[in-house]
């Protein structure tokens, strides 16, 4: 991996269109994952209200609140180096007025360390979008398949598949883009439409279950590392199959602790003093060394 590129900007992401560079956008919602997909060379990462689902185990993603939002960017922002962090306004913290949405937006910067804010809408959040381009904020916009309405629209369901439908979303689609977005989430819409939309709009376009036409595409972490094996949507693929080995790691550590065949004596401690460890890791370099590092040696018994 290439740790000398550089950081990916709002004018890079409008570039990659012309470029004809795909985006890859990744979920993530925690220092750990942030820092394996920042160091894999993903383009952006987008603190996504997907996390109600995935990390906080709700059935939709209404109940999530800003401020928990604002938690989990400072934990991927605090960590990513190159890729762009982009935080996922939540239900009801920009719907009220563009006044709110500014104010909701300002905090993503200011306590979440985001780079820019998504939000779900086209004509109807036109002039929120306007006023927090306004403020100096980037806006990815996010049309189609928008699961903060999935009470109106009846679940969780692909939209777009007759004619009116398909004229409003790309209505959506023009409105964002004139309001001053830098990019637009498609989700759960045909392929054909993404990809009329994509050719009708100057900004890229980021696809989940949208096809392969669009500028990028984006999934969220959980299911492209397949840590939910009871979750196989169409338009996942899975890139691993994680949740039977992690499984398998849990139980085989409750079969070593029952049998009291953990810790052994190389994971347990003597009386002798601390003074011989050797340097702490960077990260751990805020407080004194007493073999709990991750990267301490052997503390000898
Ligand atoms: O919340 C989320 O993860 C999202 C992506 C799926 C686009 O909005």
């Amino acid at each position: 991996m290439d740790r000398s590129r550089t950081k990916v900007t709002v004018p890079k992401i409008v570039a990659s269109k012309d470029e004809g560079r795909p985006l890859v956008m990744l979920t993530a919602y925690d220092a750990t994952f942030a820092r394996l997909a920042d160091s894999a060379d993903v383009d952006i990462l987008l603190v996504g209200d997907s996390l109600g689902m995935v990390v906080q185990g709700h059935n939709d993603t209404l109940p999530v609140t800003l401020d928990e939002m604002i938690y989990h960017t400072r934990c991927v922002s605090r960590v990513t180096q190159h890729a762009q962090v982009i935080l996922d306004l939540p239900f009801m913290s920009y719907q009220e007025s563009p006044s709110q949405a500014v104010a909701a937006a300002g905090r993503a910067i200011k306590e979440g360390r985001a780079h820019g804010v998504k939000l779900e809408g086209g004509v109807s959040m036109a002039e929120s979008i306007e006023r927090i381009v306004a403020a100096g904020i980037p806006v990815m916009g996010h049309v189609g398949l928008m699961p903060q309405s999935v009470h109106a629209i009846g679940g969780f369901k692909v939209q777009g598949r007759d004619d009116a439908a398909r004229a409003r979303i790309m209505e959506d689609a023009r409105a964002v883009e004139r309001a001053g977005a830098f990019c637009l989430v498609l989700e759960g819409i045909p392929s054909s439409l993404a990809a009329e939309i994509t050719a009708a709009v100057r900004i890229p376009t980021i696809g989940i279950g949208a096809g392969v036409a669009c500028d990028g595409q984006v999934l969220v972490m959980h299911d492209l590392l397949g840590l939910d094996d009871g979750f196989k949507p169409r338009f996942v693929k899975r890139y691993a199959e994680l949740a039977a080995p992690i499984r398998s790691a849990f139980q085989a550590y409750a079969d070593d602790v029952r049998a009291r065949a953990f810790p052994t004596e190389a994971q347990s401690f003597g009386a002798s003093p601390l003074a011989s460890k050797k340097p702490r890791a960077p990260r751990e370099a805020d407080g004194a060394s007493d073999g709990y590092g991750p990267s301490d040696g052997d503390d000898g018994a």
